[in-house]
Order: structure tokens, then sequence, then C-alpha cells
């Protein structure tokens, strides 16, 4: 079966999210977008309208489904230069995709420049009425989702130096210091029930420190991984990062804060502040009103990453010791103050006018003849791969997310951290950390395809923090992978270049 949504309609509107107006992007009139929901093993059938008129933003699209592995469909991942060209304005084009084994949280978001920070961004969860890990926590509800997202005042093509937001939205709605009082977003539970909130940070830059007054969280999934039970009060989530959590409403009725403090903004407050970075837990029968205005609690229990552990195969891939996997990769990042560039292993990667992917499929026959050339690593077929990244780039810390495969985090962020073989977390999106961290990841070649890895704070992916894993060799990709002709007919090159060898 399909899910309920199978339009996308891309429009600017105005919109006024913390009572500032200014034009956005959005999908169905909406910010954030619909939620995409679907059950384990649905195909998705999305027919994405390309309605844009704004110039002072980009008119083309796409839509990357953040999370969704693609197994065998890499043209529908949605990245603009690697899997497809964007879709003209005027322009529809459906992707279809079936998630075979995947249920969980997720997000759907532009990824063609920075067009996401400007509203094109959404939830998208799938459902598992069979899921193995229900009896952990018995719920009685799970239909809560809760989007975190940094907001600006400016279209993001008109920002520049260092981006600054000026809001945190709590589904879709706050406040900006000295901005109206807008009525905060609301998350409503009754008393005496258990709940699983799905939280999802649609950041294009900040990381936040998430807490609900009175209420400890319980993590049973992170990034559509499901994990062992963990119980923390504070979760620091960082861009495009996603959990799951239990929710016991065993507190006294009344209005609780739903805390996101950012890291980086025009609204980091150090005191509490009226209602900035905030939403309203409320119980059934409690006062429409806001809570009393208390600093954030001290002493609140952080999650720490290396608490989580996989609910099933929490195994690593590859031997359980260091240099057990068939490849490994040191990536060493760094920043061209003159160019103002990031750059990994000495490239900035800058999106091929061609993408990847169709110049695999229109007759490529080596990775060396792959462009950007320098950002392009190509890897063996069903290997065990490693990748190290060490932190202290400037601007960090830097969230990296792999297309097409969840990683195994081998060693999380931090000094000196310890290396973990045999169960360590499992998902999409790693913060690498600060100077002297250097965080390991390990995933298998099983999935064909050229594969964006990157950093997900989307001004630095615009400024080259990326490079492309193509997995593997043009041979497999071209028996892999067929896209439908109107794939092909995004880019307006296609009928220029060379037949297919
Ligand atoms: Cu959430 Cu490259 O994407």
């Amino acid at each position: 079966s399909i899910g309920p949504i199978s339009s996308l309609v891309i429009s600017n509107q105005a919109l006024a999210p913390d009572g500032f107006s200014r034009s956005a992007v959005v999908a169905q009139g909406s910010f954030p977008g619909p939620l995409m929901k679907a059950a384990k093993g649905d195909t998705f059938r999305v027919n994405v309208v390309n309605k844009l008129t704004d110039d002072t933003m980009l008119r083309g699209t796409s839509v990357h489904w953040h999370g969704i592995l693609q197994q065998n469909s890499n043209w529908a991942d949605g990245v603009s230069g690697v899997t497809q060209c964007p879709i003209a304005p005027g322009n529809s084009f459906v992707y279809q995709f079936t998630p075979p084994n995947q249920a969980g949280t997720f997000w759907y978001h532009s990824h063609f420049g920075t067009q996401y920070c400007d509203g094109l961004r959404g939830p998208l969860v799938i459902y598992d009425p069979h899921d193995p890990q229900k009896y952990l926590y018995d719920v009685d509800d799970e239909t809560t989702i809760i989007t975190l997202a940094d907001w600006y005042h400016k279209p993001s093509p008109a920002i520049t130096g260092i981006p600054s937001n000026d809001a945190t939205l709590i589904n879709g709605i706050g406040r900006y210091p000295g901005g109206p009082k807008v009525n905060l977003a609301v998350v409503n539970v009754v008393h005496g029930k258990r709940y699983r909130f799905r939280l999802i940070s649609m950041s294009c830059d900040p990381n936040y420190m998430f807490s609900i007054d009175g209420h400890q969280l319980t993590i049973i999934e992170a990034d559509g991984e499901n994990v062992q039970p963990v119980t923390v009060d504070q979760i620091q989530i960082f861009t495009a990062q996603r959990y799951s959590f239990v929710l016991n409403a065993n507190q006294q009725i009344g209005n609780y804060w739903v805390r996101a403090l950012p890291n980086t903004g025009t609204n980091i407050t150090t005191s509490f502040d009226g209602g900035i970075n905030s939403a309203i837990l409320r119980y059934k029968g409690a006062p429409n009103i806001e809570p009393k205005l208390i600093p954030v609690p001290r002493n609140l229990k952080l999650l720490d990453e290396t608490d989580l552990h996989p609910l099933t195969n929490p195994a690593a891939p590859g031997k359980p010791f260091a240099g057990g996997a068939d490849v490994n990769i040191n990536l060493d990042l760094g920043f061209n103050a003159t160019a103002l560039e990031f750059t990994v292993n000495g490239t900035a990667y800058e999106p091929p006018s061609v993408p990847v992917l169709l110049q695999i499929l229109s007759g490529a026959q080596d990775a060396r003849d792959l462009l950007p050339r320098g950002a392009v690593f190509t890897l063996p077929r069903n290997k065990v791969i490693e990748v190290t990244i060490p932190g202290g780039v400037i601007g960090g810390p830097h969230p990296f997310h792999l297309h097409g495969n969840t990683f195994s985090v081998i060693r999380s962020a931090g000094i000196d951290s310890p290396a973990n073989y045999r169960s360590p977390v499992r998902r999409d999106v790693v913060n690498i950390g600060d100077a002297g961290s250097e965080v390991t990841i390990r995933f298998r070649t099983d999935n064909p395809g050229p594969w964006m890895f990157h950093c997900h704070i989307d001004f630095h992916l615009q400024a080259g923090l990326a490079i492309i894993f193509v997995a593997d060799d043009v041979k497999q990709i071209k028996q892999a992978i067929s896209p439908p002709d109107s794939w092909k007919h995004l880019c307006p090159i296609y009928d220029a270049l060379p037949p297919s060898a």
C-alpha cells in the first residue's frame, strides 16, 4: 500500500512562525511539511511538483528522504548533483521507493543548495505493526511528533558570514528575542498514560539540548534503529538526528516546559527567557496557560551516546578489533579561510553539473573519470569500510551523515573515547566532536550507487564539507539501478550525453 500523501507541491508562501513574516519554501502549503507516514514494507510513490516562483531563493528543487536506505533505488535519493538534476520550476518528478525492512523516525528535506533552511522540511514515520520492541515499552499512544528547527528572518541565499538563526521552532512555532509572544506549540498528554514521542531535529545548523521539565525520557530508537532502553533527563540532538523516547505522564496535572536550547544563534539564552526555545507539555485538565518562568533544572542526566546499544544484531561489521575492517579511510578536514571553503582531504566538494549517478549510467568507466575529482571515493563490493574523522575543524561540532547506509559508531565523540565493536549504536548521523575527538564508523557496502557523506550543517555542505562514496563498480551499479526515463529528462544535458557503453 501507499502512504496517504502521494503528492508534495512545493511553493513559496509568506510565513510568520515566530511572528516575523518572510517568504518561505513550503510543502503542501505548510511548514513543517505534512507528515508522510507508512507501514513497514509500504511503497512510497511521491509526486513532487515544483511551483516555486520567488527569485530571492532557489527555484529548482529536489527532495531527500533522510535515513531511507534506497536499496537498489539510489536514483530516488534526492540529492541534486549526486543522484539527480534538480526539478525545474513548472516541472514535477515522481519518487518511488520501498524501504523493505525499515521502520522508525525519519524526515524529508530539500537537498538542493541550502533550500531546506528556507522551509522545505517535514517528518516521515514508518510504523511497524509488529514492532519486536513493543513489549519493552507498552505505550498507549505513539502518534506524537516533536520537530525542532532553526529559523532565519532572511532567505538563505542572502545570509552572509556566519549564519545566525533568529528563532527555534518547535512543531513549527517559536519566539525570537524582542519578538511578539506568539502562542507556543502545545504537546497534549493524559495523566496516567505512556507515550512514544518522536523527536526530530530538522535543524540547518544548531544542535539542541532537549528536555521536558519534570519528566524522564526513556530512549528506544535512534535514527530509525531500535535501541535498548536508556533513561535520561536531557538529549543533545544534532542536526538531522532522531530519537524515540517513552514519556510516562505520571506527574501532577499541569503545564511543563519543553525546552530545546540551541548552541548557536541570536536566540541563545543563558537564563530562561519567556518561552524562547520552548513549547508546552500540557496535561488534560490543566489550565490553558504557560508554565511559570523557571530556569532549566540543574544536574540533568544527559544522554551519553556510548550508552546506546542496538536492540538486535548489535555487533559492528568486520572483526572486533582495530584494523578489523577491509578498507580503512582516514579523512582530514580543513578550512580554507581565503576561499571560505571546507575541505575533505584537501578538496572542497562542489556539485557537478552532471549528477554522479548519471555520469556512471551514461558511460563513465572508472572512478577516476567521475567528477568532482578528489571528492569521489570508489569502494569495493560487500566489504567492511571503516572511516575515521577527526573533530576540531572550525565551526563544529559537525554532525556527519551517510546516505544509503546506517553505520556502527565504533568510537563516539570525546577525548580518547573507547572503541566498541560488540554493541555500538547504529545510526545515520554522528557528531564528530571537538578538537581532540576522533570518531570511527563502520558500514558494509551492500547498497550500490553513489552515496553522499557530509556535514549536515547545511551551510557547511554548501561550503564543501562533503564527499561521495561510490559503492561499488560501474558495472554493478548499472545492473542494480534503473531509473525511469522521467529521471533522465530532469537533466537538460541528458540527450547530449554519449550513449551508454
Ligand atoms: Cu539529510 Cu544529505 O541529508
